[in-house]
């Protein structure tokens, strides 16, 4: 098993050539909107104007805990609440929400949505009856808000203001403000549909339309029915978002009316590439150079790229550049990595003001595009990227792939660069790729595999997938894939047409927060005597790469982790934060397998016992190497390579087990094995003598 590896970067040594394109000045600039919504008439009466300062007293504060220490940090955050463009529009807004059962708030980022509206609900004592649920599409940004609100609060995380994603959770009873990720409020709909813990729930990045969130949606719509019914009280329900598709929202929830907070986006001067560039990465790699000449210090750089590879690779390579004795003269550089998987504390890093003279260079994946915000940025070098999950048509998975953003993703880009004062963006891309980039990106549920989701409704008790009331409903092939796919995996059976119910097996599977395959590995553990082993391998295969791959040291990094192809490891190279997670995961893992009855046995290092049991699992994902000495993936005949760093490399089994595709210029089976052809057909015969197999 290996993580992967970009190859080195090279230096680069052309400077893109770009063509000033245009002042957005307030009034006009798209980013104020997408397709014209902010200029819609008939939401003229909604906007949220500021009327000068406001001054108010929190009728309710945190518990204090901190308050001896911390008085002057207290004023001074209470002067920032103050001071954000949210806060003038406070009454106006608190009585739109009072009146209304659904209401959806549009505000620039950092405007103030995600860490206040939940605070002035708090405020008023509108969560007496039920605390106040906010979800997140990230985890990150789930825990670093939380974290943010109750220092605001000045109250312990975890007591009044908490947070709750997969695998890990800070809250107590006394918990009245909430921030989760969207699949964990999904998860508690499984055994509580109507959301009755709360009053309140905040559907934040709204925007992003992850599957969680879509499908939140429906469920959201249906609990507040049934509570206005029968409940002690009703479920309100805010949508918030930075930018989105309003009508179409709008629409869904019955017409509800739409607020907008006026924001404070400064002019930003547009510049696009002259001429299409062959690489984004190098592009966008010589634009910082060429920025970092031109611009002042303390005009920090934010550069969207795609993943954590890519962005190392860049981070590592600037570095080197900015040694270079022909930029001496120039500021100092601090070059910063920020993507979902990098340990808290150096995401946190990233927040850290830049000294007098030196220059701060962030280079992110999209999650800067408007779940987080980064202060001091002048400069944004946007690659127009980003790397999307995508089903394969015909198969059980996804592929992660790069793929053009879309319009509205670039804009939402853009506005990073004018939040404190003027700025400047530098699209590598030209004017007429932009064009042709669509005008808002496709809701993850068009594009994803869907038997999580499925699994899930089928444990909420939704029997035909087919009706539920999805705001973007999702085809019907790849419905019927998913459902196929959970038949196979014994989870789920038909009993009528289009009627679906949970086996045993599926109800267990449903337990756990895991894709079904990795659940059913789990299931199967008895059977192959491992349960003990598959544990930990899934446990780490739902962590964040345990190991480390430290610049320069590529190559020992991958020599070493050769040593211990089907050992587990105690050498070099590991990442301890992630072990640790990954270690408390395997914990919470016995504690489902526990609860249903799955007796946990060891196969004692008998590894074949290990593979068939994965088989179990992920009998889906397995490619079959051909003549000519590649290899195609046995569901829908794609072509799939192992990676020069996988310890399967130069051996080329005859099949080969993979946990998911990703496709870098070519497609690559990312943490492989090598299975037996009889294992595969002893596991799922009749999956595999449809197809061919040969033993
Ligand atoms: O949700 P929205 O993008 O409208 O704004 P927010 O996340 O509520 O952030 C409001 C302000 O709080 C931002 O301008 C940040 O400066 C600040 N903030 C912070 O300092 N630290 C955090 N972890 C989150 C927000
Ligand atoms: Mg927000």
């Amino acid at each position: 098993m290996a993580g992967f590896q970009e190859p080195p970067l090279k230096k680069p040594k052309t400077d893109v050539n770009f063509v000033f394109n245009s002042h957005l000045p307030v009034q006009q600039s798209p980013i104020r909107g997408v397709n014209g919504h902010f200029n819609n008439k008939q939401h003229a009466g909604n906007f949220l104007f500021p009327k000068g300062p406001a001054t108010f007293k929190p009728k309710v504060q945190g518990n204090g805990a901190n308050r001896n220490t911390k008085s002057s940090d207290q004023l001074k955050i209470l002067k920032q609440r103050h001071a954000l463009p949210i806060f003038p529009a406070r009454p106006r807004l608190l009585k739109e929400l009072k009146k209304n059962d659904v209401v959806i708030v549009i505000g620039e980022t950092g405007s103030g949505k995600t860490t206040q509206i939940p605070q002035y609900l708090h405020e008023e004592r509108l969560d007496r009856k039920g605390a106040i649920c906010v979800t997140q599409p990230r985890r990150v940004a789930a825990i670093t808000i939380a974290k943010r609100v109750a220092e605001e609060m000045d109250t312990n995380l975890g007591e009044l203001v908490g947070y709750s994603v997969r695998f890990e959770e800070s809250v107590s009873p006394s918990t009245k403000l909430k921030y989760m990720t969207d699949g964990m409020l999904l998860r508690e709909a499984i055994s509580d549909p109507l959301l009755s813990k709360y009053s309140w729930v905040i559907v934040d990045e709204a925007h992003e339309r992850t599957v969680s969130t879509d499908v939140l949606f429906g469920i959201i719509k249906d609990a507040q029915k049934s509570r206005k019914a029968f409940a002690k009280y009703p479920l309100r329900v805010i949508i918030m978002s930075a930018t989105m598709d309003v009508d179409h929202f709008s629409n869904y929830f019955n017409k509800c009316p739409v607020l907008y907070i006026e924001g404070r986006q400064h002019p930003i001067e547009m510049f696009y590439a002259r001429e299409k560039q062959e690489d984004y990465v190098l592009a966008a790699m010589s634009t910082v150079i060429q920025i970092h000449k031109e611009a002042p210090p303390q005009h920090d750089i934010l550069v969207f790229l795609t993943g954590q590879e890519e962005i190392d690779a860049v981070v590592h390579n600037i570095r080197l550049i900015a040694k270079d004795n022909s930029l001496a003269e120039f500021p100092k550089i601090r070059v910063h990595a920020l993507y979902a998987a990098l340990p808290a504390h150096q995401q946190l890093d990233v927040f850290r003001a830049t000294a007098a003279g030196e220059r701060k260079v962030i280079i992110s994946t999209n999650i800067a595009e408007t779940s987080i915000t980064i202060p001091g940025v002048r400069y944004v070098v946007d690659s127009g990227r980003a790397k999307v999950r995508n089903y394969l048509p015909g198969s059980g998975f996804d592929v992660l792939k790069v793929k053009k953003i879309s319009q509205a993703q670039a804009w939402q880009r853009t506005g990073r660069a004018g939040r404190e004062t003027s700025g400047f963006c530098y699209r590598a891309y030209t004017l007429e790729e932009f064009n042709a980039m669509a005008v808002n990106p496709v809701p993850e549920i068009l594009r994803s595999n869907m038997s999580s989701v499925i699994l899930q409704l089928l444990a909420m008790g939704i029997k035909n997938i087919l009706t539920f009331d999805f705001i973007d409903k999702p085809s019907t092939e790849y419905v019927q894939q998913a459902v196929e796919q959970l038949t196979l995996l014994d989870a789920a059976k038909v009993v009528k047409s289009d009627m679906l119910e949970l086996t045993e097996t599926g109800k267990k599977m449903a337990q756990f927060p895991l894709d079904p395959r990795y659940a059913k590995i789990l299931l199967s553990g008895p059977d192959y005597g491992c349960t003990d082993e598959v544990l930990t391998i899934v446990a780490i295969l739902s962590s964040e790469s345990i190991y480390t791959n430290p610049s320069g040291k590529k190559e020992a990094a991958v020599n070493a982790r050769r040593k211990f192809s089907s050992m587990w490891c105690h050498e070099n190279f590991l990442n301890y934060r992630n072990l640790s997670y990954t270690v408390e995961v395997r914990k919470q893992l016995v504690q489902v397998c526990q609860r249903c009855g799955i007796s946990i046995v060891s196969c004692q290092q008998n590894l074949d016992s290990v593979r068939r049991c994965i088989i179990a699992g992920l009998f889906t994902n397995v490619a079959e190497l051909q003549l000519g000495g590649k290899y195609l993936t046995l569901d829908s005949r794609q072509e799939a390579a192992l990676h020069p760093a996988s310890v399967l490399f130069g051996g080329k089994p005859a099949y080969v087990l993979f946990t998911e595709l990703v496709h870098t210029g070519k497609t690559y089976m990312h943490i492989n094995s090598a299975v037996d052809a009889q294992w595969l057909f002893e596991t799922a015969p009749e999956y595999f003598r449809k197809r061919h197999i040969k033993i």
